[in-house]
């Protein structure tokens, strides 16, 4: 065969793995309101960047009558390219082939992607679109995905792993996701769910449609599974650039430092003001948050999940940093177990990747009640305060308001090796809040003091004392647990050089296997 034939024979071929399961299915790909696997790659990296590895792969399946039936790429397209000029390793599982279901060979493919991630020291982002494990291929099938789950676990902390749900994701396809570091669902065409409604129905009886089972906003809101949820498949690609841009390429590195011309030193009067006077009203803790981070931008992580309290990323001075804040505007900002659950885990994922914390305090202490104690409030809320005292990075910590009893503990303080903590001159800082402690304390004179209005006077004076020798900053300032009390309107300024002066910071925890988290 003549050069320019063979040329033309692979032109060919690439012009036939690039059609995926054909034409027909392409366009039913379009008509459901999705991308298909090679489009999202196109939308996700930079223009012209992308390298596709075994585009001429096909299963090696004889059952079922699958000898008569091969597609180039095998329902997975695989390979590298840039985000904002930065390498990264993709899968984008397509859904015109056999439904996007996993075979052997597929995934080999995603293995490989996965093993050169890990050599190189890149991110791995893996775009989800399949009916699960390929029928016809039985365990081999089985077996693949276990490899890849392996891959995963080995990734954990060394490479960041993003998940993007655009189609469905189903039985134990879900776990590879789950494994992985951040999950993305798109609205309207995404669901994950370990058994699907039928086998819902046959078990317990119950009806639900695929949306109410493991829909975006399912997993967003109630089950916390999922960190994000975008309107469509081109928002979610947009999302997981943003993220990108927070994230260094592995466990080795620091993230990117971006070009910072908002003044590091820029006050904001309005935050003088935004405690209110009465200690139980609410504010909102992201205005705070806005108002403090480089041009008021924050991406916020699991945004509908417990939002008692808020976790997300931001730059102070151009530097990445991951955000914890109590949330007084919902539940008071308390801990309960899911919130417990949410911080620990982002907390985590910014100590592996050399992201420092700062964390904004103002919570009245952890929920009560049976419900959080026979769910377990105490070793969830341990995961958090575990989380805090493992993190080696950088821990900037501000009480703007309440810090009261264990919940002071666990928010990043001065004993759990805060670096730098600072508070509020409104910070209020004790075992328990005013009210609870005098009932305490004074509980045989309250009982003796018939009058409810005796009894009213008696605990507004007692109250008044406690708040003056307790909830205040100053007594913690004392012992140097609080290592400064700041003005509110430059918070922004004291963060910034806090973070300036730890960025050589070194620590570490003894040698072991691993730690036993409270899991
Ligand atoms: C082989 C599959 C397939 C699968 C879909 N297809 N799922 N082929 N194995 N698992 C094929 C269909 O035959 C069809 O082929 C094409 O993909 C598109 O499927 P449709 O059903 O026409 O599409 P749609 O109506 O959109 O429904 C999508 C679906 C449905 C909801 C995903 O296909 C479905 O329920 N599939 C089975 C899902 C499932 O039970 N998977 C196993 C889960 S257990 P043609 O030729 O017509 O285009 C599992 C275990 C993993 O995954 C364990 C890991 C530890």
């Amino acid at each position: 065969m003549a050069i320019q034939d063979k040329i033309k024979e692979l032109m060919d071929m690439r012009e036939k793995a690039r059609l995926g399961g054909g034409e027909r299915r392409i366009e039913s790909q379009h008509n459901k309101g999705k991308f298909t696997a090679r489009e999202r790659i196109e939308m996700l990296l930079d223009e012209g960047s992308f390298e596709e590895f075994d585009m001429f792969v096909s299963h090696r399946t004889h059952d079922f009558g699958l000898d008569k039936q091969t597609y180039l790429s095998d329902g997975v397209v695989t390979g590298y390219g840039t985000i904002d000029g930065r390498l990264v390793y993709i899968f984008s599982q397509d859904f015109t082939v056999f439904g996007g279901s996993l075979s052997e060979m597929y995934a080999q493919k995603i293995c490989k992607v996965m093993d050169k991630a890990m050599k190189v020291g890149a991110p791995v982002i893996g775009i989800n679109d399949s009916g699960g494990a390929r029928i016809q291929e039985g365990v081999k099938s089985l077996g693949g995905y276990a490899d890849i789950f392996q891959r995963n676990i080995m990734a954990s902390g060394v490479v960041p792993q993003i998940s993007a749900i655009f189609g469905p994701c189903a039985g134990g396809a879900v776990y590879s996701p789950a494994l992985t570091d951040f999950t993305i669902m798109s609205q309207g065409t995404s669901y994950m769910f370990v058994t699907g409604p039928k086998v819902v129905k046959t078990v317990t009886g119950e009806v639900v449609t695929d949306e109410e089972l493991g829909g975006p906003m399912v997993h967003a809101s109630k089950s916390g599974v999922t960190h994000f949820v975008s309107e469509d498949e081109q928002e979610g690609i947009l999302l997981i650039r943003k993220l990108m841009s927070y994230l260094p390429q592995n466990n080795l590195e620091d993230p990117p430092l971006s070009a910072c011309d908002d003044p590091i030193d820029r006050l904001d009067d309005m935050l003088n003001e935004i405690v209110p006077d009465n200690p139980n009203k609410p504010y909102d803790v992201k205005d705070v948050i806005h108002s403090i981070v480089d041009y008021n931008e924050f991406l916020e992580v699991q945004r509908h999940y417990a939002p008692n309290i808020i976790t997300g990323f931001a730059k102070f001075n151009g530097s990445s940093v991951g955000i914890v804040a109590n949330q007084p505007n919902y539940l008071a900002g308390v801990l309960d177990i899911n919130a417990s659950r949410k911080a620990a885990r982002f907390v985590r994922f910014c100590d592996a990747f050399n992201i420092p914390i700062v964390t904004l305090v103002d919570v009245p202490g952890f929920l009560p009640g049976t419900t959080q104690e026979y769910g377990g409030i105490i070793v969830h809320g341990a995961k958090l305060l575990f989380a805090y005292g493992e993190a080696t990075v950088p821990k900037v910590t501000i009480i703007l308001r309440k810090a009261y009893g264990g919940a002071y503990d666990v928010m990043s303080s001065k004993h759990l090796r805060g670096d730098i903590n600072y508070a509020w001159p409104m910070a209020e800082i004790a075992v328990m809040g005013p009210k609870g402690a005098i009932e305490v304390l004074h509980a045989k004179e309250l009982k003796a003091i018939e009058d409810p209005e005796e009894r009213a006077k008696f605990m507004a004076e007692k109250e008044e004392e406690y708040k003056e020798k307790f909830a205040n900053p100053y007594v913690a300032a004392k012992y140097g647990y609080i290592d400064d009390v700041i003005e509110p309107r430059n918070t922004r300024f004291r963060i910034i050089r806090a973070l300036q002066m730890l960025a050589t910071k070194k620590d570490s925890n003894p040698p072991k296997k691993h730690s036993n988290i409270p899991l």
